[in-house]
């Protein structure tokens, strides 16, 4: 069989309707990865997909719907809380499990009494089912190969297997959808992506994942979802993941000697292993960008099939929120089996001024007393004290004019950086530097197992790739606005400035693995530190 390629356009989507309506298999751009479609209410066209794809047969398959009308095509019960998930996330990378309708036949669903429904975002997707029928479909990959994000890697695995592949470019979401089943009493991810259940739990009010989804399965144990139990997402080299803060793991590798191992790192030590001698370094993008590690996972993971590489040595992103996803992906293609580069829990706190940072550590330093605390602000100033510091030297061989009898004056050194940007950025590398090494003396001597840095400049500093997992305070603007005017004698003028010059939520919606909101609510503060505590820190 010929297998040809068509860019998307109408003409395309138009000739794979057609294909799909006469019963064969496309394969098919979305916004997560590749599908490998088939028209869902024909049993004799599903049951090809699981030819093209040697997929075992108890594995079911999602269905993809256009339209909301669609969900009782395919489902027989949608509980309201499917319709809030709906608006709140479809079109998009979201697939719920409900119970099946009679339209669905038994090769969809693998003989359950369940299916799970998905309505994609991408353009064609949404027009290819628009023209045909609700699609059937898994990744368009090989059974047990890295998901396709390309049409290219839907060639490789597919030519000859099927008649036609629409190519709708790069995926933008890059990992397969978020799959979370809605038949019990609270809505449980059965597979992390893009979509976390901290999303889900804030339309909800609440939701969970199954354990499976981090650990594996047990031995003998039914998974959840099907698609648990099989090894998946594996290069033909195995994958070495290392887990713990991005410092640590890059530590941890570079003690393995041989070069011709394969690499999958962040941007920030890409070029310190290729300067060690390996030859093949791949990087997901920055340590914290979590949408860029599901962008380019699959991609990286495809790579290595056509290098030489024995072993494959990986970073592994960290594990909260929307790095679940590749996180997930990662440890299945290892099997599950990790090399633990960090002892302790290291959590970095980053918020605005007045966004209640301080706050938030104190009511978590209540909740669990083997939690310590460092201000590193705090730890700024002591060292800018303490004549005895490396810091004041450092300092003043760069700054002379700041210095007073041997010791930093703050305000004279701000003086000479306050309207110098390159100064400033010599400043800002020295004491970065002298705090980021007096808190990793401190994290290792203490004796609590959890710590918790308060960093206002957390990522600017580099203290990220210290911490397991980073969190940022989301306060409300007039509520910040009140705390500051109030705690630093401002006018409203000179309150709204500051607030002027300080990231965004998006900023840190976007940096950081979780946030926490603060309403100026104390009460509601508390509530939430003691569901972060119970949530996180276990
Ligand atoms: O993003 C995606 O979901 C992509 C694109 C093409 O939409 N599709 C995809 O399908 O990843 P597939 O077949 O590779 O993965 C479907 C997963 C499997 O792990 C399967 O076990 C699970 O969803 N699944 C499907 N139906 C289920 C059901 N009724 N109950 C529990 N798990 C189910
Ligand atoms: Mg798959």
């Amino acid at each position: 069989m010929e297998t040809r390629l068509l860019k998307g356009c109408e003409e395309s989507y138009a000739e794979a309707a057609r294909l799909l309506l006469a019963g064969e298999v496309v394969g098919i751009p979305t916004e997560t990865v590749y599908g490998l479609a088939a028209n869902a209410l024909d049993p004799q066209a599903v049951k090809k997909i699981f030819e093209a794809k040697g997929r075992p047969q108890d594995n079911p398959l999602i269905v993809h719907i256009a339209d909301l009308a669609q969900l009782d095509l395919v489902a027989s019960r949608v509980p309201e809380s499917v319709y809030r998930l709906a608006d709140a996330f479809w079109p998009g990378p979201l697939t719920m499990i409900l119970p099946k309708s009679d339209r669905i036949p038994i090769e969809v669903s693998a003989g359950l009494d369940t299916v799970g429904v998905r309505m994609p975002a991408h353009k064609a997707a949404h027009r290819i089912i628009e023209l045909s029928s609700p699609l059937a479909a898994p990744s368009a990959n090989t059974s047990g190969k890295p998901s396709p994000t390309t049409a290219n890697h839907v060639f490789e695995d597919m030519t000859e297997r099927i008649p036609l592949i629409i190519d709708g470019g790069r995926c933008t979401v890059g990992v397969e959808s978020t799959v979370v089943d809605m038949t019990g009493d609270t809505p449980r991810v059965l597979r992390p992506g893009a979509i976390t259940e901290e999303m889900i739990a804030e339309v909800l009010g609440d939701a969970d994942t199954d354990i499976a989804t981090k650990k594996g399965l047990k031995k003998g144990e039914k998974p959840k979802s099907p698609g648990m139990a099989y090894r998946h997402y594996a290069p033909k080299a195995p994958i070495i993941l290392y887990e713990g803060a991005p410092e640590d793991t890059f530590r941890r590798i570079c003690e393995e000697y041989n070069k011709e191992d394969g690499i999958i790192c962040f941007d920030e030590y890409k070029a310190a292993f290729k300067e060690l001698g390996f030859k093949r370094v791949y990087s997901l993008g920055p340590s914290w960008d979590h949408r860029a590690h599901d962008r380019r996972l699959f991609a990286v993971l495809r790579r290595f099939d056509s290098t030489k590489a024995v072993r494959i040595h990986a970073q592994c992103p960290r594990e909260y929120g929307a790095g679940e996803g590749s996180v997930n992906r990662l440890r299945k293609s290892a099997g599950f089996v990790c090399v633990r580069c960090t002892e302790k829990t290291i959590i970095g706190l980053t918020g605005g001024s007045g966004s209640g940072k301080g706050f938030f550590c104190r009511l978590l330093a209540e909740e669990r007393p083997d939690i310590r605390v460092i201000d590193t602000d705090a730890v700024y100033h002591g060292l800018l004290e303490d004549p005895q510091s490396g810091l004041t030297e450092a300092l003043l061989a760069v700054f002379p004019t700041a210095g007073n009898d041997g010791r930093i004056d703050r305000k004279a050194l701000a003086a000479v950086v306050f309207s110098d940007s390159e100064k400033l950025a010599v400043l800002n590398r020295i004491a970065h530097a002298a705090v980021i090494a007096a808190c990793r003396e401190e994290i290792d001597a203490c004796p609590q197992p959890i710590v918790l840095l308060d960093v206002p400049l957390l990522f600017q500093s580099g203290m990220d790739r210290m911490c397991t997992m980073t969190v940022g305070m989301l306060a409300d603007r007039e509520v910040t606005l009140r705390r500051i005017i109030s705690r630093d004698n401002l006018t409203r003028a000179e309150g709204e400035a500051r607030l002027q010059n300080q990231p965004q939520d998006k900023y840190y919606l976007s940096h950081c693995d979780l946030t926490v909101k603060n309403n100026g609510k104390a009460e509601d503060l508390e509530k939430a530190a003691a569901v972060f505590a119970s949530k996180y820190l276990i």
